[in-house]
């Protein structure tokens, strides 16, 4: 757990503990459904229930950052867009960001310098997302390959947006040229690829979503629920 973790846990027990004493005596203070806070660090849940805690935590919740992962094709960038305007936070695209850097495509950056030297630059823009407060942020597929990536995004509140390999891999081949991975990879390739990344991406998100047949407005508006009720 990363000590920031442990303030907004304490925060939410003790803000809890305040509300569950204090506030029977507000006529409109229901007590219905719970509310879960979920660590990210151990997955431990603590069960509160109080409904009136969403409105006290709003604030807490508003400055952390939403990471969406998954496989090439699972609509990040196109999710990430549209919630971002949603939740009325910034967009931020990791790969654009990496293009940036360079001032080059991913492509040409996989052509140019390797396959290496677009992970370390992966994982530094990664880091430096900790000095962002209210972003979604899009990550490339691959983020997960990484340990210490999947040490960062345990720590923090990650998405996962999950398809059918068949849907993912026919939207990934679209983009063929601007995914250096992609290239000349079969069907077959693709599948051994997201048999391999599937637990680690797993094991990094707070929440798996299944994203297929469904709209990005469906897919946001999962999320934004989740969002509401979830610290
Ligand atoms: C990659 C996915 C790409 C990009 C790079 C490598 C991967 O991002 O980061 O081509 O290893 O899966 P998208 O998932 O946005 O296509």
């Amino acid at each position: 757990c990363s000590s920031a973790e442990y303030i907004r846990i304490g925060l939410v027990s003790f803000i809890s503990v305040i509300v569950s004493i204090f506030g029977k005596s507000f006529e409109n203070i229901r007590y219905t459904k719970p509310t879960t806070i979920k660590t990210n660090c151990n997955k431990t849940k603590h069960i509160l229930r109080i409904d009136m805690i969403y409105i006290l935590l709003f604030p807490f919740n508003f400055f952390m950052n939403i990471y969406l992962i998954g496989m090439m094709g699972s609509g990040k960038t196109s999710v990430g867009q549209l919630l971002s305007k949603y939740l009325k936070s910034t967009f931020y695209d990791l790969d654009s960001s990496i293009e940036k850097r360079f001032n080059l495509t991913i492509t040409e950056i996989f052509n140019e310098y390797g396959e290496e030297r677009f992970r370390e630059a992966e994982s530094s823009l990664l880091f430096e997302t900790n000095n962002l407060e209210n972003y979604v942020i899009s990550t490339g597929g691959g983020i997960v390959i990484n340990e210490t990536n999947r040490k960062f995004l345990r720590d923090h509140r990650v998405y996962y947006l999950n398809n059918s390999v068949e849907t993912l891999y026919e939207r990934a081949a679209k983009k063929r040229k601007q995914r250096p991975l992609m290239k000349n990879l079969t069907l077959n390739e693709f599948n051994l690829m997201y048999e391999n990344r599937v637990k680690l991406y797993q094991e990094c998100a707070n929440i798996t979503l299944n994203a297929e047949n469904k709209t990005i407005s469906e897919i946001v508006e999962e999320i934004s629920n989740h969002e509401k009720f979830s610290f």
